[in-house]
């Protein structure tokens, strides 16, 4: 199969060029003006640019979350994925509280096989560190799951100390993973919620009010001293205030391997979306939405490459019956938002759009740098030899988000009524085309799992990162 995407002009990273492009089989064979070849399939591109494949390094499908599901499974999630022009998902495999890695790898893997509309990944959430499961985390990054999510929240569900942190950190060093950070100070958030209940603060608000930035500040700060100390890189995920990417610039600048990504909530939702009654409960999603003025930071962030990636944390529950398990204690509101489907287009309206971000700044955070950052040197770049994971993008065509229009399966959107600027008309996923002018052509099972690279610092950087043997005291 031979398709000639035609007249379009290519964004990558790097430049912006006029091209065609030719697909064979899984991958882009040749590329150039006015290419005069044969081909089974003529996609019209002219005046449309022609991007690679979205890459979103941060959903959650079926997540077991405070008593219930993340509802899109891999089949509906990642369909939905394509509709928004993303052809790669990189999805959070959960180690069962007491089992090993393998027994949450072997569930991911039994939820994504024959299931997924386009490739995937996995990460490992790390629910409690116990030192037999550092050998493991080596047989994981061997594998191709190269990352692990740690964190300083949710007490009793998934936090970790530092001493657990600390360990794993380290032994990235040894076989080249990197630890994903969920850092707020979950301890002292919970002594603040349960302080708000007492008072009578149930509504959703209460969620958004007792996870204070500087939580997030403080946990981001002390993530960052243990990865120095381990001489180990890091990589927040969702940061959503200025208090965390304050931390991160700050370390940065001091040249350590600190990396973070942000989520369209956080910049296009506020707290304010929190309070409206119960109706808040629809944006509960941890860390929480955040007061007007970290918006502008985290755009600065992004523009500086303070952060360096946009991913969802798509972790949809229902309004009815999911989120209502919070009602009369915004405690028991199960934490997520969707999202998987309208990244691509958000970042292109918000960020292109409004002047903030270069098309090819756009191209960099939604396909690029998650490619890079998370060991995929197959994707995130038209270009010969890699795979056809690319989408035909209007960047002119408005339209409306809507649960009464979306893929996803939720019955909300935090986007309702929203008008955006960009959208997908042909969508490929690794040859397949996928979806073309609002039609779904793809299938479940199409998706392969991929396995990752170690981003591969070497052993000279690491030894520089390291931490200089304790003197001993008295
Ligand atoms: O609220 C969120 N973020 N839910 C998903 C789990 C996580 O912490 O990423
Ligand atoms: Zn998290
Ligand atoms: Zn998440």
């Amino acid at each position: 199969m031979r398709a000639l995407i035609k007249g379009g002009t290519i964004v990558n990273a790097d430049a912006m060029t006029r091209a065609d492009v030719l697909i064979e089989g899984e991958e882009i064979v040749l590329i150039g003006l006015d290419l005069d070849v044969e081909a089974d399939e003529v996609i019209d591109a002219a005046s449309k640019w022609v991007i690679p494949g979205g890459i979103d390094g941060h959903t959650h499908m079926e997540l077991p979350f405070g008593g219930t599901f993340a509802k899109d499974t891999f089949e509906t999630g990642t369909r939905a994925a394509a509709f928004g022009g993303t052809t790669t998902i990189i999805d959070f495999a959960v180690q069962p509280r007491g089992g090993t890695f393998r027994q949450g790898l072997d569930a991911w893997h039994e939820k994504a096989d024959g299931k997924s509309c386009i490739d995937y990944g996995f990460h490992m959430i790390v629910s409690d560190m116990r030192d037999e499961l550092l050998l493991e985390m080596d047989r994981l990054v061997e594998e191709g799951v190269t990352d692990f999510k740690l964190f300083t929240a949710y007490p009793g569900v998934f936090l970790s100390d530092d001493a657990a942190i600390f360990k794993a950190l380290q032994r990235t060093t040894k076989n080249g993973g990197l630890i994903l950070m969920h850092a707020e100070n979950g301890v002292a958030i919970d002594a603040v919620a349960s302080q708000m209940v007492d008072s009578g603060v149930t509504d959703p608000i209460g969620h958004g009010l007792a996870r204070y930035p500087v939580f997030e500040g403080e946990a981001t700060n002390r993530v960052i001293r243990l990865a120095k100390a381990a001489g180990a890189p890091v990589y927040f995920v969702h940061l959503s205030s200025k208090d965390a990417l304050d931390e991160v610039r700050r370390a940065r600048d001091e040249g350590l391997p600190v990396f973070a990504e942000t989520c369209p909530q956080y910049l296009f939702l506020t707290l304010d979306d929190l309070g409206n009654g119960f109706e808040g409960a629809k944006f509960v999603c941890s860390p929480p939405l955040r007061a007007d003025g970290h918006q502008q930071e985290l755009w600065k962030g992004l523009i500086a490459d303070d952060l360096q990636l946009i991913g969802t944390d798509h972790c949809p529950f229902d309004f009815h019956g999911q989120k209502e398990m919070g009602r009369g204690d915004f405690r028991k509101i199960p934490n997520g938002v969707p999202g998987v489907e309208e990244r691509v287009d958000l970042m292109h309206d918000g960020g292109v759009v409004t002047g903030r971000i270069t098309p090819s700044r756009f191209v960099e955070l939604v396909s690029t740098a998650p490619a890079r950052m998370f060991g995929l040197p197959r994707k995130g770049s038209v270009a010969v030899g890699m795979d056809a994971d690319v989408v035909v993008y209007d960047p002119n065509r408005k339209h409306v988000l809507s649960a009464s229009t979306h893929h996803m399966d939720v019955d909300y959107s935090c986007y309702e009524g929203r008008t955006v600027q960009g959208g997908s008309d042909v969508v490929i996923s690794r040859g397949l085309v996928v979806v073309k002018d609002g039609a779904w052509l793809g299938h479940a099972g199409h998706g392969k799992f991929l396995r990752r690279e170690p981003r591969g610092f070497s052993e000279a950087t690491r030894a520089k990162l390291a931490a200089p043997a304790p003197t001993p005291v008295g």
